[in-house]
């Protein structure tokens, strides 16, 4: 079945301080949001692409406008619209215009521009092996905790203290594009309007919507070139994967 991929980039992206949004944030001298659609594009499983962005941002739709002539060179549908307060509001807004006859999505973030083919390939190959929703993930290197407001018994100081300690064998560090059966990912989002806003606040990506569901979510492997550029750190290490001999 054919399939559209919903590009989010509507964040605001402060984490970075570069003062823009993120999506316009140049990484060796090209915009993010360009260098995923140009991922994207190259990946040929694209029949649609649609971009949230952030509305009334002139550049963000200049970048776009580059895009979408790349994209129907390639012979792929090209959509834009306008993202929401919340992430799932953007993928929201991008559902609701994929076009006729698209069965299958993915969800990617603009802010993993570095994503390699082989991640959508193997997202697409489980969808077409039987899989309503499939993510790609890593094996957890750090321990990880679970924590919770505490204070230190001499001075009262304001600090955290651990509550838990999940086995790191069973953990997996979750990227994106995510991949679902576009029937299951709208009913999921139909299913999420009868949450409450803590519980949406609390939905941190696509699956979780899925997961709430029932329906099982299966698991491929990621990539450390699809890390998420969040910090000025992320930013050093995406130029130097995108120009270095590790590309
Ligand atoms: O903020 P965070 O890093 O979790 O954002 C992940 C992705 O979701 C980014 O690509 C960002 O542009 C996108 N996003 C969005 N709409 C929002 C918030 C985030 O499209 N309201």
């Amino acid at each position: 079945g054919s399939c559209a991929v919903v590009i989010v980039a509507a964040g605001s992206g402060q984490r970075l301080g570069f003062g823009v949004p993120k999506a316009r944030v140049p990484l060796a001298g090209q915009p993010m949001l360009l260098l995923a659609i140009r991922g994207v594009i190259k990946t040929g499983v694209a029949a649609q692409i649609c971009v949230a962005i952030t509305a009334d941002d002139p550049e963000l739709a200049v970048i776009c406008a580059s895009g979408a002539h790349e994209a129907l060179a390639a012979g792929i549908l090209f959509s834009v619209v306008d993202g929401g307060a919340e992430r799932s509001d953007s993928v929201a807004a991008a559902l609701a215009v994929v076009a006729q006859g698209v069965e299958t999505v993915m969800i990617h973030d603009a802010a993993r521009p570095l994503t390699p083919s082989g991640v959508f390939h193997r997202v697409a190959g489980a969808l077409r092996d039987g899989a309503k929703a499939v993510i790609p993930a890593l094996a957890v290197v750090d321990t990880i905790k679970t924590v919770e407001p505490a204070q230190l018994p001499a001075t009262g100081a304001g600090v955290e203290k651990v509550v838990g300690t999940p086995a790191r064998q069973v953990l997996r560090a979750v990227q994106t594009p995510q991949g679902f059966k576009l029937a299951t990912l709208r009913q999921a989002h139909a299913h999420a309007l009868t949450l409450t806003p803590s519980e949406l606040a609390a939905i941190t990506d696509d699956a979780m919507m899925v997961e709430a569901l029932g329906e099982e979510v299966f698991v491929v492997q990621g990539s450390t070139h699809s890390l998420k550029i969040t910090s000025p750190t992320d930013l050093l290490l995406a130029e130097a994967l995108l120009e270095g001999p590790l590309r």
